[in-house]
C-alpha cells in the first residue's frame, strides 16, 4: 500500500471522505430543491471527479474552455455547458465535435459569438443550446437585463443549428458573509424577475436558468426561478471560502503537502511550494493575509511566495517546525492550484487510494 509518506513533494492531496461528504451534501441540496446541477469542472480539471459527480446524481458538467470539454467528455458525461463565449473558427470546429459526442450548450452574450457556432452547428447537423449570459452585478461578461439582453435572445431564437434554451449568470461578487453580501443577493432576485417578464412579453423560452456558485450554494432556492446551479469550488473547498462563510476548515478536501527544506533563521521556515505550486492568485482572505492555511500549525504564517518557495513565519508555531518536517497546506484558491498540478492524490487517512491525472490542467485554448 502506498501511503503519503512514499510521495514527493509537493504533492496535492485530497482526503477522500471530505470530497464524497462535499458532493453528497450537494446532490442532496439540490435533489431536496428540485435544482439541475451542472457543476463546474474547472476546479477538479479531472475527469474521474467528474464521473463521481454525475454517479451522484449531476446532470452535466460545466466548463470554460474548449480543450476542458474535450477532456471532460472523457468523463462519459452526458451533456455539458461551456459557460464562456467562444470566438474563433477552430474553435467552433471543435465544439462542433464535441456537439457531435454529446449534448452541449453554450453560454454567451454576443452575437458574433452566436453567429459562428450556428454555422458551424447548422453545417454539422447538430442543434447546439444557447444559453444569454446576463450580468446581474458581477460586472464581467454579461448584458445587464434590458432591451439588449432581450434582441440578443431573439437573434439568437431565429440562428439555424441553435435552440435558444434560456438564461444564465453568475453571482460571483456576491459574498453573503461580508457587509452588503445579502443585498447584492437579494437584488438578483429582482434582476431576475425584470429578465422573465422581457422573455416572457417577447414570448422567448427559459427552459433553463443556469446560476450558482460555491459561496451561495445552499441559498441558491431563495432565488427565484432558477433550474439549475453550477457550483464548482464546492468539491475541495478552499481558504476563501472559509472566509466568505460558505465552508468550515473539516470541509476543506484539498491541500499541498510540503517539505520543510530549510529553516536559515530564527522564526523561519521554507517549504518547498510557491507561486508554481500555488499559483500566484492574489486572492487572500481578509483577516488573514496570509497564501494558505498551514493545517498541521495554523499558527505557522504562510506569509510570502517566490517561485519555489513557500516563506512560513514559524515564531508563533505550536510545534517546533524542523527541516524534513512536511507540512499540509490549504491554498486560497484551490480552482488556480490544482492547475499548477500534475497528479491529485486521493487519500484516506495515511492511506493513498488514488491518483488522478489532472487532465484538464493548462487546457487554456
Ligand atoms: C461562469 C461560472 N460558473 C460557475 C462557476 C463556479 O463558481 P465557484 O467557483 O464559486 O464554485 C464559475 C467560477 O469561476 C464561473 O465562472
Amino acid at each position: 500500500m502506498t501511503t503519503i509518506r512514499d510521495l514527493e513533494t509537493p504533492a496535492l492531496l485530497v482526503d477522500l471522505d471530505r470530497l464524497e461528504a462535499n458532493l453528497a451534501r450537494t446532490a442532496d441540496y439540490c435533489a431536496e430543491h428540485g435544482l439541475r446541477l451542472r457543476p463546474h469542472a474547472k476546479t477538479h480539471k479531472t475527469p474521474d471527479i467528474g464521473r463521481m459527480q454525475l454517479d451522484r446524481g449531476a446532470a452535466g458538467l460545466t466548463v470554460a474552455k474548449v480543450g476542458e470539454a474535450e477532456v471532460m467528455a472523457a468523463s462519459g458525461a452526458p451533456d455539458m455547458l461551456v459557460a464562456y463565449p467562444v470566438l474563433g473558427e477552430s474553435k467552433w470546429r471543435r465544439l462542433l465535435e464535441v456537439a457531435q459526442r454529446t449534448a452541449l450548450t453554450v453560454a454567451l452574450d454576443n452575437a458574433p459569438a452566436a453567429r459562428g457556432l450556428s454555422r458551424h452547428a447548422a453545417a454539422g447537423g447538430v442543434a447546439i443550446g444557447i444559453l444569454v449570459e446576463a450580468d446581474v452585478g458581477m460586472g464581467r461578461c454579461g448584458l445587464a437585463p434590458g432591451g439588449g439582453l432581450v434582441d440578443l435572445a431573439r437573434e439568437i431564437a431565429g440562428m439555424p443549428g441553435l435552440r435558444l434554451d434560456g438564461l444564465m449568470f453568475y453571482p460571483g461578487h456576491v459574498n453573503l458573509a461580508a457587509p452588503g453580501g445579502e443585498a447584492a443577493f437579494e437584488k438578483i432576485g429582482r434582476d431576475l424577475e425584470r429578465i422573465y417578464d422581457d422573455f416572457r412579453r417577447a414570448g422567448l423560452p427559459l427552459n433553463t436558468v443556469s446560476g450558482g456558485s460555491t459561496p451561495t450554494l445552499f441559498h441558491s432556492h431563495r432565488l427565484p426561478g432558477l433550474t439549475e446551479i453550477r457550483p464548482g469550488t464546492y468539491v475541495f473547498n478552499d481558504c476563501m471560502q472559509v472566509a466568505m462563510g460558505a465552508c468550515e476548515w473539516a470541509q476543506c478536501a484539498a491541500s499541498v503537502m510540503t517539505t520543510v527544506v530549510s529553516t536559515p533563521r530564527e522564526g523561519a521556515a521554507i517549504v518547498d511550494g510557491g507561486s508554481k505550486t500555488f499559483s500566484s492568485d492574489p486572492a487572500r482572505p481578509a483577516g488573514s493575509g496570509l497564501y494558505g492555511r498551514v493545517t498541521d500549525d495554523p499558527a505557522a504564517g504562510f506569509y510570502k511566495m517566490s517561485e519555489e518557495h513557500g516563506f512560513l513565519d514559524v515564531r508563533e508555531a505550536e510545534t517546533k517546525i524542523r527541516i524534513g518536517d512536511r507540512l499540509r497546506i490549504i491554498p486560497n484558491h484551490i480552482c488556480t492550484a490544482v492547475n499548477m498540478h500534475e497528479n491529485i492524490y486521493g487519500v484516506r487517512g495515511e492511506a493513498v487510494e488514488k491518483v488522478w491525472k489532472v487532465e484538464g490542467r493548462g487546457k487554456l485554448q
